[in-house]
């Protein structure tokens, strides 16, 4: 018997309309609130305007940080962390998906100390500004976990980190705020979350715990992750994908993610104008098939909660059955892609395999089949 500490400390509120209770939420924490998000999608579709007055009118100062590109950079964060110490703000939110909430995490832990943002992969944060995470994707997860995702833009290096004073507070999953999506950022994200569930319970970390919320996953994926996309309007899907997202993150915020998620952040690490939820369709197909004999019997249970009947199937068969069908989520989702189609340069796949270990060898440990940089290196050029 193994021995297991699981631990997540934040406050979810799930509905629509619950962006009303972001001050009354806040509040408890501070008067003053930096909001961290991205540049356009909040401003256009109002979500950001309403959040605004809703702080104000329950006494909240918002002070706006409106600089967050995707793939967020560590010059953003510490931009933010700038403003956020010089104006005294008591409290982080998140708006956005999850670069700006990546950032919200990373620039509550900046903010609180006097090295840049880059130096607490090294050293441990012990604390943290309080976060509220309010997500507009479905997605990453980042809304639940503790995880922030940032890129060195001189380098190309997309690490992750996460610290225990990293959790958000709490986390509003408003599902109307999704509603604004459009189809290319749906799919993406939407298969993101497919990915983390695949991840988290395939991997060597897995356990009863996140394997709990990855089987709901697949079963809200079978029905929601297609309908999404083709039914923008349709609020019962974006609900479900939004609740997707939500388990998928606190599985990972348990078991970890592998080898698609490690040789990802190194794609958009390099090509930030590369969605992750995209670069990961490139490189899902041909790391199931590496990793299939390793984990057959979770591909099965996988297959058999996508709805897959076994029917007559040998266990190979039934197995094999299930990366069919990623495969036509995938062309459902018009993510058929590879690497190529992602502007990917070929001569760019030995530094992308070497990074795939120096900033994300934890998820290359988690892999359920053992891979070096030479197999890494393999997968990439089949993903081509
Ligand atoms: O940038 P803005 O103007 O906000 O627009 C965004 C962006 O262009 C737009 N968008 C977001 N919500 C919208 C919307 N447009 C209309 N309506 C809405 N409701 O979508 C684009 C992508 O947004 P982004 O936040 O970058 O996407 P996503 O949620 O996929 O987050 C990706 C980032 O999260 C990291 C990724 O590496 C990447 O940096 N990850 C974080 C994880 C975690 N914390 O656990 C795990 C993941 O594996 C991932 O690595
Ligand atoms: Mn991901």
């Amino acid at each position: 018997m193994e021995n297991l500490n699981i631990y997540n400390p934040v406050k979810i509120h799930f509905g629509g309309g619950l962006i009303g209770e972001a001050g009354k939420i806040a509040k408890k924490y501070s008067d003053t609130a930096l909001i961290v998000t991205g540049k356009n999608s909040m401003q256009k579709s109002g979500t950001l305007g309403k959040l605004v007055k809703i702080l104000k009118d329950a006494g909240v100062a918002p002070i706006i940080f409106d600089g967050i590109t995707p793939n967020p950079t560590i010059n953003e964060i510490d931009s933010a962390a700038g403003i956020a110490k010089e104006k005294k703000a008591g409290l982080i939110i998140g708006l956005g998906g999850g670069s700006p909430l990546d950032s919200a995490k990373a620039v509550a832990v900046a903010a609180k100390g006097n090295i840049p943002v880059w130096s607490y992969l090294k050293t441990p944060a012990e604390e943290a500004l309080p976060v509220i995470t309010i997500v507009s994707t479905s997605g990453t997860g980042s809304e639940v976990n503790r995880y922030s995702v940032m890129t060195n833009p001189e380098t190309g290096e997309k690490p992750g980190f996460g610290y225990e004073c990293m959790y958000p507070k709490e986390a509003i999953i408003d599902p109307e705020i999704m509603l604004s999506m459009p189809p290319y950022v749906t799919a993406a994200t939407g298969f993101d979350v497919f990915v983390h569930a695949f991840e988290a319970f395939t991997g060597k970390a897995k356990n009863a715990f996140s394997s709990a919320y990855c089987m709901q996953v697949f079963y809200l994926l079978k029905d929601n992750l297609v309908k999404a996309y083709d039914e923008p309007d349709n609020i019962e899907a974006r609900g479900n994908m939004a609740l997707a997202s939500a388990l998928a993150g606190l599985a990972i915020d348990i078991s970890g993610v592998g080898i698609i998620h490690a040789m990802e952040h190194p794609v958009s690490g390099n090509y930030p104008n590369v969605a992750h939820g995209a670069g990961l369709a490139a490189l899902t197909i041909e790391s199931m098939k590496y990793n299939l004999e390793s984990c057959k019997r979770d591909f099965m249970l996988i297959a058999h909660h996508f709805g897959i009947k076994r029917a007559g199937k040998s266990e190979d068969e039934y197995a094999a059955a299930l990366i069919e069908k990623i495969q036509g989520i995938l062309a459902a989702l018009n993510l058929n892609i590879g690497l190529k189609d992602l502007g990917v340069e070929k001569s760019k796949l030995a530094k992308i395999a070497g990074e795939a270990f120096t900033t994300m060898g934890f998820a290359v440990q988690n892999n359920p089949a053992e891979a070096g940089e030479k197999e890494v290196l393999k997968l990439l050029e089949a993903s081509y």
